[in-house]
């Protein structure tokens, strides 16, 4: 089989968009200073084209999840492969994700984060496939809501591949 990817969202359309998020955040967020906490690897292009356009004092941290392997299903288990580095306690977390699909590592994530006291907690999200969330989660800021087709670039993967395209594109197979 081979792998065809359609265009669904032009780099411009993105940028445009996450400046938009930006100037939201800015409002919301004004005299606090933000704590970034991304989820890798997806929503690492996402957070740094983000918080270039954030004015108020910022900091950034990382953690990664898994939640596929390298298929295009959920396995329905959540694995901390690599926790954030710096305490959250008393911070205004703002959780940076790449997309929320059944909403269930997004719940994980809330719930293990909580624990440790932060100031407040919100969701950031790049793309959202709201028609399969399951679990409920309540999304502050979100890009853009897509249809349920496999997104990848701008930090999307399909097996680790075409996160490094500078569009959203639907991954298709197509018989060789
Ligand atoms: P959830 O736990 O079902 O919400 O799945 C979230 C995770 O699944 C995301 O952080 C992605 O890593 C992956 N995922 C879900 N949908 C897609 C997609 O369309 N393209 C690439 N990865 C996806
Ligand atoms: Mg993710």
């Amino acid at each position: 089989m081979k792998e065809i990817i359609v265009k669904r969202i032009e780099e411009q359309e993105i940028m445009d968009r996450i400046c938009e998020l930006a100037e939201e955040i800015n409002r919301d967020y004004e005299g606090k200073t933000v704590h970034l906490a991304c989820v890798l690897k997806g929503g690492v292009y996402f957070v740094c084209e983000l918080s270039k356009h954030l004015t108020m004092p910022v900091t950034i941290d990382f953690m990664s999840l898994s939640s596929y392997g390298d298929g295009m299903t959920s396995q329905g288990v959540i694995t901390l492969n690599q926790d954030l580095t710096q305490n959250i306690a008393g911070k205004h977390v703002l959780l940076v994700e790449d997309i929320i699909d059944s909403g269930r590592t997004l719940f994980y994530v809330k719930n293990m984060l909580n624990k440790r006291d932060p100031a407040s907690m919100e969701v950031c999200t790049l793309l959202d496939k709201k028609a399969n969330h399951e679990a409920d989660v309540e999304l502050r800021y979100v890009g853009f809501e897509i249809d349920n087709y496999f997104a990848v670039g701008f930090g999307l993967d399909y097996a680790q591949k075409y996160r490094n395209l500078p569009y959203i594109g639907e991954l298709q197979f197509k018989e060789d």
